[in-house]
């Protein structure tokens, strides 16, 4: 009997506890359910209880900020996944989709890139993580803007940043390759110019404001620079030459402790095939001998502090 009576106080005990644990697999499983079904909406708001449950699980936190982006609040989604990432910086699902959401608001503007989720998601954070209040990036190769985008939308609370954009955008798209040439030339016939399609694009994503677009070769503009740079990204000419001498002229431009960005470096001692153009670059110009740190490899963003 006293057996009995002690099983039956146990369990009024732990019923609300017991409860919960019930309750918090259904919001999950059905949020899911209804995620995969399209029904986005409703789904929102299952995983709005299931994350009342458990505030700290970030799966959940996760797969929330991706519904709002499915539903089209782009902006929500982006703040949110930065919310998990302040929180845990190494949690990738979020990093991952910060990139995919940063892409579909470059796609929407018309700035296709070449960035992986990830290289996407990593720039931005990059850029946002810089203290100074008033920083400044010189980005080489603009193209359509995505990565321009990315910046500025990473500076949109410090309207003193300085973000010069330099590129050729030569009108029949002599400098870009393959497919991004053709579409220059297409549109070119069009009456619209290679820098047209840039500046419409970054006022389509709201960042024009911000950006100082220089229309230049990087070989030309190095020649009357004289500012120094939190952050100089490299990712115009690929070709071996080009990238050299961009780094090679431009790095002495980043400011010490400031950092600077290579895209498409691609090394064998981190498990590419070989070294890229832009891999035997970032070895000869930023090497243990250099006053550069090592640096750090997202994908094929190179990211490497000055130190002196
Ligand atoms: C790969 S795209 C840049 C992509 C861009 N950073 C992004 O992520 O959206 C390369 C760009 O560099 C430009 N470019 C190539 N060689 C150049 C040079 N020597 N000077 C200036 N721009 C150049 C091309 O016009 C092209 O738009």
């Amino acid at each position: 009997m006293s057996k009995i009576k002690y099983g039956l106080n146990a369990l009024l005990h732990y019923y609300p506890f017991i409860t919960e644990l019930e309750t918090l697999p259904n919001y999950e499983e059905s949020a899911k359910e209804l995620d995969q079904k399209g029904n986005f909406t409703e789904a929102h708001k299952q995983y709005e209880k299931a994350i009342q449950l458990e505030p700290k699980n970030l799966d959940l936190r996760c797969n929330f900020a991706v519904c709002h982006g499915k539903m089209g609040n782009l902006q929500t989604a982006l703040d949110e996944l930065c919310l998990i990432l302040d929180d845990d910086s190494d949690y990738s699902p979020a990093l991952e989709n910060l990139g995919r959401v940063l892409i579909m608001m470059g796609l929407q503007a018309g700035a296709e890139g070449w960035f992986s989720l990830f290289e996407a998601g990593h720039l931005y954070r990059t850029i946002q993580a810089i203290e100074n209040p008033q920083p400044v990036i010189v980005e080489l190769g603009s193209c359509y803007g995505l990565s321009s985008m990315i910046i500025a939308k990473a500076l949109k609370n410090k309207p003193n940043s300085k973000i010069y954009c330099v590129d050729a955008w030569e009108g029949d798209g002599s400098s870009v390759f393959g497919k991004t040439r053709d579409n220059i030339k297409a549109q070119a016939h069009q009456g619209i110019s290679f820098y047209e399609i840039y500046t419409q694009n970054m006022q389509n994503a709201g960042v024009y404001e911000q950006l100082s677009p220089i229309q230049g070769y990087t070989t030309n503009v190095v020649k009357d620079w004289s500012e120094e740079a939190d952050l100089i990204f490299v990712d115009a000419d690929h070709s071996y030459e080009g990238v050299r001498s961009d780094v090679r002229d431009w790095k002495d431009f980043v400011k010490v402790g400031g950092q600077l960005l290579m895209h498409d470096v691609e090394l064998e001692i981190a498990g590419s095939e070989q070294d890229s153009g832009p891999g035997l670059v970032a070895k000869e110009f930023l090497g243990p001998d250099s006053n550069f740190a090592q640096g750090s490899l997202v994908d094929t963003l190179y990211l490497a502090r000055r130190e002196s």
